[in-house]
């Protein structure tokens, strides 16, 4: 029995690799046995921050080739890794054989405390099914309008589906305590305003130039810089989730497996379906909060190139400092100038500046007088700010 948790995000490049990578550390350091799975399909997963590239990874589980227990990278700084890779995207395809297979092979696994995915940006329908089948999410936002907006559209999603428990959210990348609690605040609002979906704030992590640092170095920041700002929030969300163990139950990982598999049937019944179709499934799941005058269509659009151009920008970034270190990612490296990419880019633009005035954000940004319901209230004291400490002491040096 272990406690499951999802680790998610409406947008790409907020921080979810990295808080899935140092949390498990953490909790590793304190006795717990951690699991961490890579369900992440971006370049800069867990492969780039660990600098471990296996040879082998789940879809090699799900065809009967090799157990868990084989693909497994054991005791990477006291936790385990299951490398998903291309295996995550069989999951929403699996015949009735390798859903049977999938699921036995985690009756192998030892006992692990805490099972924790590191999942892709968006609203797919594998990043769902974890979410649904999970105990516990950890939904990742940064204080951009757009991160909240994404935010949201997730928490919408899960609210839709009917999920129960209680969101825990983590604000990354922050550069003033007041700024995360205002984001934090936006997030709990609108979701108490027109989701039935409870939210609770989990930490905040600070913007912290080590973390990149890490990144480049392709060694967690929580191993290599034990004393920077990112390790002390890191710290500070671990005891945070660890107070909160009393109220949540662990699950057999078997079930959490049949869970995320039966969603997957139920919500995603075309298992058979082609790539186009699954798409437009996937684009139709995809709530995206409209403005009263803007398409719809347009707005999803808007939101889909946003969450790829942030996270093909973040992958170009970690290359280039890579490749300026002379490291080679070893793996796919991206055209250096892509056409493709950049005529996404000038469309995303052109429309952005056009619509630029006219998007707001319908439920983001509700006046109170317009209000569908009442707002609830808030507590500015249940956030969790050691980042404040950080920052005095920042201010000091
Ligand atoms: N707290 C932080 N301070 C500074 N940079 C950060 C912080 N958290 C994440 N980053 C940077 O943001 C980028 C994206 O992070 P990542 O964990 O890969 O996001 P995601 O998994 O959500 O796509 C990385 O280059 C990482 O170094
Ligand atoms: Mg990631």
């Amino acid at each position: 029995m272990a406690r499951i948790i999802t680790i998610t995000s409406g947008k790409g490049g907020v921080g979810k690799t990295s808080i899935s990578l140092n949390l498990s550390l953490a909790l590793a350091e304190k006795g717990f046995k951690v699991c961490l799975f890579d369900a992440d399909l971006g370049l800069a997963n867990v492969n780039i921050l660990t600098g471990i590239y296996p040879e082998k990874d789940m879809a090699s589980v799900i065809s009967g080739q090799f157990s868990l227990k084989e693909i497994m990278i054991k005791d990477f700084g006291g936790i385990d890794i299951i490398p998903g890779s291309s295996g995550i995207e069989q999951i929403a395809d699996l015949t009735q054989t390798q859903t049977g297979t999938l699921i036995s092979a985690f009756l192998d696994l030892d006992d692990y405390d805490f099972f924790i995915f590191d999942t892709s940006a968006g609203v797919s329908a594998q990043v769902l099914s974890f979410c649904m089948a999970s105990h516990e999410i950890i939904l990742v936002a940064t204080c951009e309008p757009t991160s909240l907006t994404d935010a949201y559209s997730m928490l919408k999603v899960l609210s839709k589906y009917n999920y129960k428990n209680p969101v825990k959210v983590v604000i990354n990348q922050v550069k003033s305590g007041k700024a995360a609690q205002k984001a934090y605040n936006r997030i709990k609002q609108t979701a108490g305003r027109f989701l039935s979906i409870p939210v609770e704030p989990l930490g905040i992590m600070a913007a912290d130039k080590n973390v990149q640092a890490a990144v480049i170095s392709q060694t967690p920041f929580f191993q290599l810089f034990p004393d920077t700002v990112a390790t002390k929030c890191i710290q500070a969300i671990t005891n945070r989730l660890l107070e909160k163990s009393k109220m949540v139950s662990d699950i057999p990982l078997e079930l959490f497996w049949d869970k995320a598999l039966r969603f997957l049937d139920t919500h995603y019944s075309g298992k058979k379906t082609s790539k186009k179709e699954q798409q437009r499934k996937e684009a139709s799941t995809q709530v995206v909060v409209h403005s009263h005058d803007i398409d719809p269509e347009l707005q999803r659009q808007l939101t889909v190139f946003d969450s790829k151009i942030t996270a093909m920008a973040n992958d170009i970034t970690i290359i280039k400092q890579m490749l300026k270190q002379n490291k080679s990612p070893q793996r796919k490296i991206l055209p250096k100038k892509n056409p493709k990419i950049q005529k996404v880019s000038r469309i995303k633009n052109q429309v952005q500046d056009q619509f630029s005035n006219r998007i707001p954000d319908k439920a983001l940004d509700q006046k109170p007088d317009q209000k569908p319901g009442p707002a609830p209230k808030v507590s500015h004291k249940s956030v969790t700010l050691d980042f404040e400490a950080w920052y005095k002491k920042r201010k000091q040096s």
